[in-house]
């Protein structure tokens, strides 16, 4: 018993190598990258949401929380899965960066990179039935900085959700507030998410 349950995750282990596994690390994570007080949510997530790039040449990358990714590799736009018992939808995913233009002094965070909602859970993968909100935009660090914390979250979609207007297409990226868009729209806490770290593009 014990050992097929070790060698049955030790399995699972190497198939998923890389991506999130247990919640309780992405959790400890955002904590130890200051991320939940940074942008002033509750990160006691249910589930995973799994975040994948895709690439030119080869397979997709698939985050797990604080990764760091090459800014080439960025370029997306993600696809997402979520894994855990969380029912069909709908669901709001959102990626803020809060470390803009700087760590040190973020005065532009937080920066949104990508806000969208009515995805459905299709056997785990997210599927959105309506355009993002805002659509993905690669990350870009300015030279000099070190890497910013790109952050994804998903939360169960509130009702209010497809007629908030706060954020649209073209609303400003800039000075966004995750914390306060959540509590407008009553999105409560997210359920999920992870993040990764990108530094500039290295001098050239
Ligand atoms: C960066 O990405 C572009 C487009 O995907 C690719 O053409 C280029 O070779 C990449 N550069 C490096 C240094 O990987
Ligand atoms: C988009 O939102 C901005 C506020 O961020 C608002 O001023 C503008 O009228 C909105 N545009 C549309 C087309 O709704
Ligand atoms: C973000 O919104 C929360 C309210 O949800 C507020 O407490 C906090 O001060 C805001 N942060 C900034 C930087 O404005």
């Amino acid at each position: 018993m014990y050992l097929s349950r070790f060698v049955s995750l030790f399995a699972l282990a190497l198939v998923a190598v890389g991506q999130d596994i247990f919640i309780p690390a992405v959790k400890k994570a955002f904590d130890d990258a200051d991320i939940p007080e940074d942008i002033e949510i509750v990160f006691n997530p249910t589930a995973l949401l799994e975040v994948s790039l895709p690439q030119t040449v080869g397979p997709p990358i698939i985050l797990h929380a604080g990764i760091h990714v090459p800014r080439n590799d960025t370029a997306g736009p993600p696809t997402f899965h979520v894994v855990g018992n969380v029912g069909h939808g709908p669901f709001v995913v959102a990626t803020v960066d809060p470390d803009a233009p700087t760590p040190a002094d973020p005065t532009e965070a937080q920066v949104r990179h990508f806000l969208g909602g009515n995805f459905f859970n299709e056997n785990g993968l997210l599927v959105n039935v309506t355009p993002a909100v805002s659509e993905f935009r690669q990350p870009t660090p300015p030279a000099g900085s070190p890497a910013h914390r790109y952050t994804f979250l998903l939360f169960n979609q509130s009702p209010e959700f497809n007629s908030q207007t706060l954020v649209n297409a073209s609303t400003i990226v800039t000075n966004f507030n995750i914390s306060q868009f959540a509590s407008a729209v009553d999105l409560g806490n997210p359920i999920a998410g992870t993040f990764m770290l990108v530094a500039p593009d290295p001098a050239t």
